[in-house]
Order: C-alpha cells, then structure tokens, then sequence
C-alpha cells in the first residue's frame, strides 16, 4: 500500500516551485514601531496595531490584573461557566462605541464572521460578497449552506447586476464585505452597499476589522466614517488591530445579539475569551476613546508616507493610480476602485509593465507596492530587510498579485517612514 500522507510532500514541493511556500518568523520582546526580528532590531511596518496600543503598559496592567483576579483560563463556554462580568463590560464599551443597542464578543474576529454568517443565512438564502473579502467572511459563506456569489471588487453595478438577477429567488439576503481591504487598503463603499440593500431587502455585514480605532471622529470605524451610524447593519470587528488584544466583536440591535447568543456556533460551543484579553481590549477602548490625538498622529504619518512616495517614486510615476485589478496573472477585471477621501473612481494605466514599482490607491493605513512576480516581491522584502525595514511579501494565493504591504502606527517616526521610502525608491 502507498503511503496515504505522501501527497503532502508533493504538495509542498509544487508551493515551494511556485515561491508560494511560507514560513513564521520570530518576534522578541514587546510589540512597537521597532521590534526584533530573528534577532535583529528593525522598523516594523508589518503590524496591525495602528494605534501602537498593544506594548502600552495601561493594557499590560489590565491584563495582569485580570489574570490575578480571575485566572489565566475563563474555563468554559459563556452560557456554562466562561461568563464574568468583565466580558459584559466590554461588550457595553463597544456597543457605546459603535453607537448600538449590544453587542457580542467572540474568541476571534474570525470565529465571529464564521458564527454571525452561519447563524444569519442558511440553504433558502443567498449571500453577495466582494471579490476581495477577508478569508473569515468567504469562508462563513461557504459554511452557511446559502447560495454564494461574488461582486467584482467595489463594483456597485456589479451588485445591483445580481441582486437584480438573483435577489427574488431566495428567502434572505446578506451583503458582506470588508470596509477596509485587508490586503490592499482602499474601502467599501459603505452608503452605496447599504441603499442597495435597501432597495432589494437585504442584510449588511460590515467587517471593521481594519476600521476600527482608526476612521471616523471617535474612531468607531467606517461606518462612523462614512455616516452611517443609525442605519440596520450588522458591524463585525476584530479586537487584535487597533484595539491591540485579541477576540472579535459583533455590534447591532438588540435582537441581532440576542439571537447570535442564541444561534452562533462558534460563540456557543468555544471557551469564552481569557480575562487578560477581555480586560486589555476594554483598557484599549477606554483609551481609543479619550486619546483621539493617537488617530490623528496615524494620519500625519499616512499622509507624510503617500506624500513621500509620491515624490520619490517618480520615476514609476502612476503611483497611486494603478489598480491591480486589470493585469493580474489570474485576468480578473476591476473596474473601479474608490478613493474614500476625495469619492473619485480611478482607472487603470494602460501599460502597467512598464513599471517597476506601483502603488496601490489606499485610503488607509494599508500601503501596498505592486510587485510584477512572487520572486521579485521576495527579493523586495528581502533587501528592505537587509536595510532594517521589516515589510512582508504578500503573494498569491492571499491575493491575486504580489506586493509588499506595509501598515503604518500611530508610534512610527517620520524618520523610520522616510528611511523606508528612500529605500524602495533607490
Ligand atoms: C478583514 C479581517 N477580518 C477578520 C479578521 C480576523 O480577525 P482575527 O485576527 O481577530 O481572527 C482579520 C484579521 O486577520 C481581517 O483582516
């Protein structure tokens, strides 16, 4: 008989072909703008915690003190014995920063795309998710049974197109997207996605996983950001970015958290989350909140780091206005892409070749620098390693195309930004 697990091997061989193969790597000490790597000291522009929260020593205390308290394990589920107050204190905190009636806190912002998806949706429905979606919300489609079909990314045509087509053949119908690309940074268009939904009697899933901490005047997300707060939308978040811990969040009406109590899976039948990651989130919030000078010194440096790749990238000098969209390896067409700030949809150059280096159009913390091949993103990364800048390749089959992404905190200097994009540029 042949080896069953033989096919393992193979597999990773044709990865390793592919320059797909990947591989952790080793972070010391505490998080920060610089961390050490492997050993070595660098800039860290591979981080979500935008707001630079997550080595506070406000959060570390909470945490200890937590821990101290109520112990290292919540020990059970929350309808058994998982349940302290400490989790409803959180969960008030984020309803009161999302403007809701409730909400819910999961173990992570995947499990609670997995549970709310699931829970919401089943077989006689349908689901209409952009093309670029998060991982966690594909894949609680697929688990929810519902008839699945994915919108071009951003392309509201292309939803009206198929709720037009689909809409009255199913039961319900649930939007999900994310409000900040997780892999490109540019975002959703919020108030269109909610009038569509609107006008065809659908459900709205907004996952803030990116969002949250960093847009809107209380840094409550995009929907804040866009205007929305008070529209019937399911918002869905991650404590692991901006709020600097770990577990995610569902924010809505009343009923909506009631049921996901009653109905999600993955929130039902999983440990409650750890006292030390409850009370360093609600630490967290406490301080997203009454420290609003930490989101606007993220966007100093954002917009410090567009202008400057503006300039130095020159010579690739369709910066910022190149969408990937239109020459991946894999011919998927992206019509449009939305600039959040200025509303304007951008098109593509029509020789993208030609360029060395492009960046994507974000409105974000999220920069991403377009590579033509998975090995020369490798061999991007590793050179901006070398220099002491720690700026992750990310390849298919996470995206369609390979780049570098970088995330910018609130705690980078304008020193460590500018020493970056001298770098890519020479
Ligand atoms: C858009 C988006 N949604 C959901 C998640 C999952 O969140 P978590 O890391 O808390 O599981 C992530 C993060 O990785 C994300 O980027």
């Amino acid at each position: 008989m042949q080896n069953p697990y033989t096919w393992l091997d193979d597999s990773l061989a044709t990865i390793r072909r592919a320059n797909w193969y990947r591989a952790v790597k080793t972070v010391d000490g505490l998080p920060g703008a610089t961390i050490c790597l492997d050993g070595r000291e660098m800039v860290n522009f591979a981080s979500n915690d935008y707001l630079g929260l997550a080595g506070d020593e406000r959060l570390i205390a909470a945490a200890v003190e937590a821990i101290q308290t109520l112990g290292a394990g919540s020990t059970g589920s929350r309808l058994l014995s998982g349940h302290r107050k400490l989790h409803r204190d959180l969960e008030n905190a984020i309803a009161y920063l999302k403007g809701t009636d409730d909400a819910v806190v999961f173990s992570s912002g995947y499990l609670a795309n997995l549970g709310t998806i699931t829970a919401v949706v089943g077989k006689r429905d349908l689901v209409l998710s952009d093309a670029y979606n998060h991982s966690s919300l594909k894949n609680g489609a697929i688990l929810s049974g519902a008839q699945v079909r994915e919108y071009p990314h951003v392309d509201m045509d292309g939803l009206r197109g198929l709720l037009q087509e689909h809409r009255n053949h199913y039961r319900r119908c649930l939007i999900i997207t994310d409000s900040v690309f997780s892999m490109d940074g540019d975002l959703c268009p919020l108030p269109e996605i909610l009038d569509l939904a609107d006008e065809f009697g659908c459900m709205v899933l907004v996952d803030e996983a990116h969002g949250t901490g960093v847009f809107g005047e209380n840094g409550a997300g995009c929907v804040e950001y866009f205007g929305c707060r008070g529209r019937e939308l399911i918002q869905m978040g991650t404590l692991s970015k901006a709020i600097a811990s770990s577990g995610g969040y569902v924010a809505g009406s009343s009923a909506l958290i009631d049921f996901l109590r009653n109905r999600a899976p993955s929130w039902i039948y999983t440990t409650a989350l750890s006292p030390a990651d409850t009370a360093a989130a609600l630490a967290a919030i406490q301080i997203i909140q009454s420290e609003p000078h930490r989101r606007q010194k993220l966007w100093q440096n954002i917009d410090y780091c567009q202008e400057l790749l503006q300039k130095n990238l020159l010579n690739h000098q369709e910066c910022g206005e190149w969408q990937y969209g239109n020459v991946t390896q894999t011919g998927i067409s992206n019509p449009k892409s939305i600039d959040a700030r200025s509303g304007s949809s951008r098109r593509a150059i029509p020789n993208p070749e030609l360029y060395r280096l492009s960046v994507l159009p974000s409105s974000s913390p999220i920069i991403c620098i377009q590579l033509p091949y998975p090995q020369a993103a490798l061999e991007m990364s590793q050179y901006l390693a070398d220099s002491g800048f720690f700026a992750p390749a990310i390849r298919p089959p996470t995206v369609p195309t390979s780049r570098i992404r970088i995330s910018l905190m609130a705690t980078h200097t304008r020193d460590q930004i500018k020493g970056f994009v001298e770098c890519l540029g020479n």
